[in-house]
């Protein structure tokens, strides 16, 4: 009878009935979370992306199949290991490559090359940046166009020379040529929308300012580029020109090695490793005299049409001590004013008349009324003073790569009298800075 205990005592505590499917109710709620999580995480976003890519731009260029090529190149030869496509929110971005990235502008990309990892630039806005024959010897060889860069070179897309691209190589060029594209094409309603609210304001009207004016990249050749920054008082400034020169000097020195030897040749004369990738080849600086004024120009608004770069990425000073130390590499001695006499003088005159106002212009500044459909634009002859022998040699053989021909029908005579009336020409305009 002992055993019998009241069966209320040894019966288990009371629970609430549905605490027997409590696993049930956690199982329900962790598979609920999951869900939702799911959906606020992974599909609306993925949902307002696709809207926000679809939306805003309908007539946006596709791929073509080179370009589609070039891009699995791309991403085959790690390019995006080194190189992002996304012009961030940040000052420092957009004053180098313009607005913002927008997510439509890689609509067809998937997955898409934004990457996470900056060594080399951000390519998101390549296109028309640099020359066809810039890129492609910049992938067969690097430093050969940029004396100093990590980038390893890519010499099993060509045969042998950066003038002989393989078709991957030329589809790889495609491709970069469609970085930033979608971006020209765009309407102003698609490309006024920068930000979402969650931004930073005071980031966002930075960002906003400098968005306001016209972008081109400060590496890009431009026939026009934004605003041009006047030298002259870099060169002569406060300091006193002597000590203020000399300094300028060495630093002149030093930047041409960094940046130009690579293409015109550690002494100036267009003896490079870049030369045989490019066309028109880099000038030789040292058979010309140049304006201060006209260098100061050419190094802002680099040679549209060519693989000159432009550099308005560098300092006042430093593209004024560049400019200084390109004018010590011409060493024949100056001889304006004591050119020819004027019976030859005025023979030349005529001759360029008949033959070079066209493109050259009236006084020789190479606006002509053919000029503008030219890239690269006809020779400032202004702000150029070329050596006899070079104008001799142009007459004969043209300057390959640009509109300007050879001469073949101008009788001994004619050449030498419009060699030196386009020597004459450096400088007349009254008022011109030399
Ligand atoms: C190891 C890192 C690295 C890899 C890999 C790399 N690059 Fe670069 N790239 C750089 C660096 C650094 C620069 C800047 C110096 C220069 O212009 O060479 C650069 C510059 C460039 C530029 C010039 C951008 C401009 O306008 O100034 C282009 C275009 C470019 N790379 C394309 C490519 C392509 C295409 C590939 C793949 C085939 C590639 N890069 C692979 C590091 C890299
Ligand atoms: C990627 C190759 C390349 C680099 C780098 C380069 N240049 Fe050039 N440069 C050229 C080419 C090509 C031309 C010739 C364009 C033509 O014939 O119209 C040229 C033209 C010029 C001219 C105009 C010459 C003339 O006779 O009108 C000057 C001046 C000049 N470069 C200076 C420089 C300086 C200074 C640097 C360095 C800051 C530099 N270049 C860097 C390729 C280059
Ligand atoms: C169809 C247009 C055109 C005509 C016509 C023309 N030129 Fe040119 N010329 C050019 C262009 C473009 C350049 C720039 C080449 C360059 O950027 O390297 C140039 C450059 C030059 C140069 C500088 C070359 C150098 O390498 O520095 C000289 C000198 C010159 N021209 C002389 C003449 C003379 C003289 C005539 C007439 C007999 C003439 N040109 C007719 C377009 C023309």
């Amino acid at each position: 009878m002992a055993e019998t205990a009241p069966a209320s005592a040894l019966a288990t505590p009371r629970h609430p009935r549905w605490f027997g499917l409590a696993y049930l109710v956690i199982f329900v709620a962790g598979i609920g979370f999951f869900a939702l999580s799911f959906v606020a995480l992974g599909i609306l976003p993925g949902l307002q992306l696709r809207q926000k890519m679809g939306s805003a731009q309908a007539d946006m260029p596709p791929y073509s199949a080179a370009e589609l090529r070039g891009r699995q190149t791309y991403v085959s030869l790690g390019c995006a290991l080194c190189h992002t496509q996304q012009v961030r929110f940040l000052p420092a971005d957009v004053r180098r490559w313009g607005p913002p990235t927008q997510a439509w502008e890689t609509r067809y990309d998937f997955p898409q090359l934004w990457g996470t990892r900056r060594i080399g630039p951000d390519l998101a806005r390549e296109t028309g940046v640099r020359s066809a024959d810039w890129q492609l010897s910049h992938l067969y060889d690097p430093q050969s166009v940029v004396p100093g860069s990590a980038m390893p070179p890519y010499p099993w897309l060509f045969d042998a020379s950066p003038a002989r691209p393989s078709a991957a190589a030329t589809d790889l060029l495609a491709y970069l040529n469609t970085l930033g594209r979608a971006r020209q094409s765009a309407s102003g309603a698609a490309l006024s929308k920068r930000a979402d609210a969650a931004m930073d304001p005071a980031l966002m009207a930075e960002i906003e300012i400098l968005c306001a004016a016209p972008f081109v990249n400060p590496s890009q050749a431009s026939l026009d580029a934004p605003a041009f920054n006047d030298l002259t008082n870099a060169t002569n400034g406060p300091s006193g020109p002597v000590a203020t020169g000399r300094n300028l000097g060495a630093r002149g020195a030093l930047l041409f090695t960094q940046n130009c030897a690579g293409c015109h040749g550690p002494f100036g004369d267009g003896a490079s490793r870049a030369a045989k990738g490019l066309l028109p080849k880099p000038s030789n600086l040292r058979e010309s005299r140049y304006s201060t004024q006209g260098l100061a120009s050419t190094l802002w608004k680099g040679v549209a049409g060519s693989s000159m770069p432009a550099w308005r990425e560098l300092k006042a000073t430093d593209l004024a001590s560049l400019v200084m130390h390109v004018q010590t590499l011409h060493t024949q001695p100056i001889d304006v004013g004591n050119l020819a006499n004027s019976a030859t003088l005025a023979r030349g005159a005529s001759v360029y008349a008949v033959n070079c106002v066209s493109c050259h212009g009236i006084n020789g500044d190479g606006n002509g009324p053919a000029a503008k459909a030219l890239v690269p634009r006809p020779a400032d002859l202004t702000h150029k003073q070329p050596d006899a022998s070079l104008v001799q040699r142009v007459l004969t053989q043209g300057v390959a790569g640009t509109s300007m021909p050879p001469w073949p029908g101008l009788s001994d005579a004619d050449r030498q009298a419009v060699t030196a009336f386009v020597r004459s020409l450096y400088a007349m305009p009254a008022g011109v800075p030399n």
